[in-house]
């Protein structure tokens, strides 16, 4: 079953709420944002995260930055909302659905500008409400492409967390695997534990574990031992932003992951919606890798581990060339061999 992520409650003066992904597996705990400032803070510290799941909260976020707003000039209250898009925008660079939420929120302020403030902040939060809907759609039908990629008793793995707690609903690396463990197929799971912030073993074990998947945990540095013994029939990934081309920016590890399936001859997937290509750039040498503090690197559940003072480098993603990757799994189908000529192939079909 899916878990409830991210969500709203109510009307305008309901309650965006989200699961505080920090506290889990030992902690299950919904929190409610209900300034800007936490939205923000939440989307900073990964208490919500992953690129589909980081759109649905930009909704939510830019509502509750503007609810609240007492003037009655709709155009200062457009100019409002331009303010909170910018601030939650510094929140997180590199997953773009995160920036194309907030994009539709500023166009349906924009729709809506002739009308009254309170008409304006309905439509805004239906909006919102709106991408978390849709979201919930695009992982089903992502995960019906995905589920004919995945046979039975197939051995997969997968690196970081896009599943149920990276979207609205089931996810989207994750989204074949719930498919086909539906459909009776016997799947087995080798998760990368994902350092530095464990989002492997922390929420995809728990997410897997809780459907009742078979799931081995191994540390990010034994996928290349299990690749090298065929113990895996695929490897499939998310993604948080997509260049015109098809490289693809993923959490860390993700690079050295697609290397070692392609030195095994293992197909090596992604699977991510259309929100998060960014056509906008050409290829992923232009995609912001978001830089996270040291700590995450020398501490380890807030115990020190490596020596003082020693240098740290700490990005939170990587891109994978197009050239590595078998193909992008999205809501519309599969792009093999992804290129700038077959991602346009796709994309260019969206309605
Ligand atoms: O730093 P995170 O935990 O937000 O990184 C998440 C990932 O890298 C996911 O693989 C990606 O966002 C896809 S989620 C469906």
């Amino acid at each position: 079953m899916p878990v409830p992520t991210v969500d709203w409650v109510g009307g305008l003066d309901g309650s965006f709420k989200v699961i505080d992904q920090t506290l889990l597996p030992t902690r299950y705990e919904i929190i409610d944002l209900d300034t800007v400032e936490q939205a923000w803070e939440a989307i900073r510290k990964l208490r919500v995260r992953g690129a589909p799941a980081l759109g649905v909260a930009a909704g939510f976020s830019v509502v509750v930055g503007v609810r609240n707003w007492t003037g009655s000039d709709p155009e200062k209250f457009l100019a409002e909302v331009e303010r909170v898009c910018l601030y939650i925008g510094t929140s997180r660079p590199t997953a773009v659905n995160l920036f194309w939420a907030l994009d539709r929120m500023r166009r349906c302020a924009q729709i809506h500008r002739a009308q009254s403030v309170p008409a304006i902040k309905q439509a805004l939060l239906d909006e919102a409400k709106l991408i978390l809907a849709e979201d919930k759609d695009i992982c089903r039908r992502l995960g019906a492409h995905a589920v004919k990629l995945i046979h039975d008793g197939a051995h997969i793995l997968t690196h970081c967390n896009a599943g149920g707690l990276a979207t609205a609903d089931f996810g989207t690396a994750l989204a074949g695997i719930f498919t086909a463990h539906e459909a009776g197929l016997s799947v087995h799971v080798y998760v990368d534990e994902t350092r530095p912030l464990l989002q492997g073993s922390r929420l995809t074990a728990w997410e897997l574990m809780n459907a009742g998947i078979e799931t081995t945990l191994i540390c990010d540095n034994m996928a290349g031992f299990v690749l090298s013994r065929g113990e895996v029939d695929l490897v499939i990934t998310g993604a948080d932003r997509i260049a015109a081309n098809g490289d693809t920016a993923n959490k860390i590890g993700t690079y050295g992951l697609a290397v070692l399936a392609c030195h095994h001859r293992v197909p090596f997937y992604v699977a991510a919606p259309v929100s998060t290509f960014d056509l906008a750039i050409r290829s992923g040498a232009e995609i912001p890798i978001e830089q996270r503090a040291a700590s995450e690197v020398t501490d380890l559940c807030g115990v020190r581990l490596a020596p003082e003072g020693v240098g740290v480098l700490n990005p939170a993603f990587d891109v994978t060339p197009h050239e590595l990757i078998t193909g992008i799994i999205t809501e519309l189908g599969v792009i093999s061999h992804p290129d700038v000529a077959t991602v346009s192939a796709l994309l260019g079909k969206r309605s």
